[in-house]
């Protein structure tokens, strides 16, 4: 019982830390520019709609009317076009549809992103069309926002040589995205991918979880496993607490009554087998029977009294049904030898068996030589005469 009510506590206190640990993310709300795409929700956030603490240091977003505008310390605005948050990527694009330019002056130092597949361009200021004689036009793409009248700048992602009539500018190694790296396309129209490492909210969004800093903390990432459908979660609560503990508590009050039922079986089956074992001779086995009523009866008999003292050896259980002698109960006791038992259970006990359950003095000296095949229906008999006066 103590056990019980230890499990019982250990299990409420368990699922007020469980509430605890559900509980202390803050719940921000995604929410965007233009209403509809990209949502922005943790690490990001939009400086102006979110609070401080929806989003991590250095992923703040801002809006320009419906723009989502991100702004790297080295190479200024870009626009945001997509969040990825599966996968931790940001796709971004020039706000003056000039991204070449934005290529050749990227510098993602200061930032927490980093692009994710990496191709090596070579940029080059050629001012005459000499160049496209030497490379095929799928190779290398004139960038017109970045090109004049008398000048194209061309880029090439592997050039053999320096084309006549071309300057070197530099070699570049751009952000580009998965088709753009595995076919080493030219097409700068195509927004750079970059990603992100840390926070990591990948397993917490996969699982359909909400991502952000745990109460009272800055630094602490916690994952809140809210479905978006279902109950409210006070009805979950109250569910698990009113459901679960008197749940837990049944099973464990259930446990504790097989272990005691089979511990007590466990008790009188041994009694059982040391009984059938010590009748048990090589060739011949001496099986005592019963005793018939009229002997039975001429056994004392006793009712318990309120303040009856119980004569000795025997202690306050009953050793056949092993439960307490109570007042108003009926014991009896064997002459031979002095023991007492509940009379219902030495009765149905001496029917089976004319010895002392407890001492095996035989109280009138009858048994009998029997063969050895019929000691299993004997000793099968008694065995389940013998069980039957638990349930008194
Ligand atoms: C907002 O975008 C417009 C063009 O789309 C640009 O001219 C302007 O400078 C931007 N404003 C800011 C604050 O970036
Ligand atoms: C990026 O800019 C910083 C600060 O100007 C500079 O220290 C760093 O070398 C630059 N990185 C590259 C790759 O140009
Ligand atoms: C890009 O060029 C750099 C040197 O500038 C080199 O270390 C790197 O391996 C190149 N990357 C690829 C994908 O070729
Ligand atoms: C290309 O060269 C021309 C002069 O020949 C110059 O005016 C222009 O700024 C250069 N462009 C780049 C991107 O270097
Ligand atoms: C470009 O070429 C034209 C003639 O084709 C010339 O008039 C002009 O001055 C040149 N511009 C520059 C910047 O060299
Ligand atoms: C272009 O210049 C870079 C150094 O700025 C050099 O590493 C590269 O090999 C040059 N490319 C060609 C095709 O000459
Ligand atoms: C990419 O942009 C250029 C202008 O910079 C345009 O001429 C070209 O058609 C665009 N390509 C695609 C595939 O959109």
């Amino acid at each position: 019982m103590d056990a019980v009510r230890l499990l019982s506590f250990f299990s409420f206190f368990f699922s007020i830390f469980l509430a605890q640990t559900v509980l202390c993310v803050d719940t921000c709300s995604p929410s965007s520019c233009s209403g509809t795409r990209p949502q922005v929700q943790f690490p990001f956030r939009l400086t102006d709609r979110q609070e401080y603490r929806c989003g991590y240091p250095s992923f703040d977003l801002s809006c320009n009317q419906t723009q989502t505008v991100l702004n790297l310390p080295f190479s200024g605005d870009f626009i945001v076009e997509r969040i990825d948050y599966f996968s931790q990527s940001i796709y971004i694009n020039d706000p003056d549809f000039c991204l070449p330019k934005r290529i050749l002056s990227l510098n993602l130092s200061g930032s927490p992103f980093r692009g994710l597949y990496l191709s090596n361009f070579t940029f080059f200021n050629c001012t005459s069309s000499e160049w496209s004689e030497y490379y095929n036009i799928d190779d290398s793409v004139p960038l017109h926002c970045l090109s004049g009248d008398n000048y194209t700048v061309i880029a090439m992602a592997y050039p053999m040589f320096t084309p006549p009539g071309c300057r070197n500018i530099s070699i570049v190694s751009v952000p580009v995205q998965y088709d753009q790296y595995q076919f080493g396309s030219m097409d700068f129209n195509q927004s750079l991918q970059l990603t992100w490492d840390l926070p990591d909210c990948r397993a917490c969004v996969t699982d359909g979880g909400t991502c952000g800093f745990k109460s009272n903390s800055l630094t602490k990432i916690g994952c809140s496993n809210l479905p978006r459908h279902g109950l409210p979660r006070s009805a979950k609560y109250g569910i698990i607490i009113g459901a679960g503990i008197p749940g837990l508590v049944c099973i464990i009050g259930l446990a504790c009554y097989i272990c005691n039922w089979i511990k007590a079986y466990g008790r009188r089956h041994q009694l059982n087998t040391e009984l059938a074992t010590s009748t048990t001779a090589p060739q011949l086995v001496v099986v005592t029977t019963g005793l018939d009523a009229t002997t039975i009866e001429s056994y004392p008999k006793t009712v318990l009294g309120e303040n009856q003292q119980l004569p000795k050896p025997n202690d306050g259980t009953c050793p056949i049904c092993l439960s307490d002698y109570q007042t108003k109960e009926t014991i009896r006791t064997i002459p031979e030898c002095k023991h007492y038992f509940h009379a219902n259970c030495i009765d149905e006990w001496l029917r089976m068996n004319a010895t002392c359950p407890l001492c095996r003095n035989t109280p009138d000296g009858s048994s009998k030589v029997t063969p050895l095949s019929s000691i299993s229906s004997s000793s099968s008999s008694s065995s389940s005469s013998s069980s039957s006066p638990s349930t008194s």
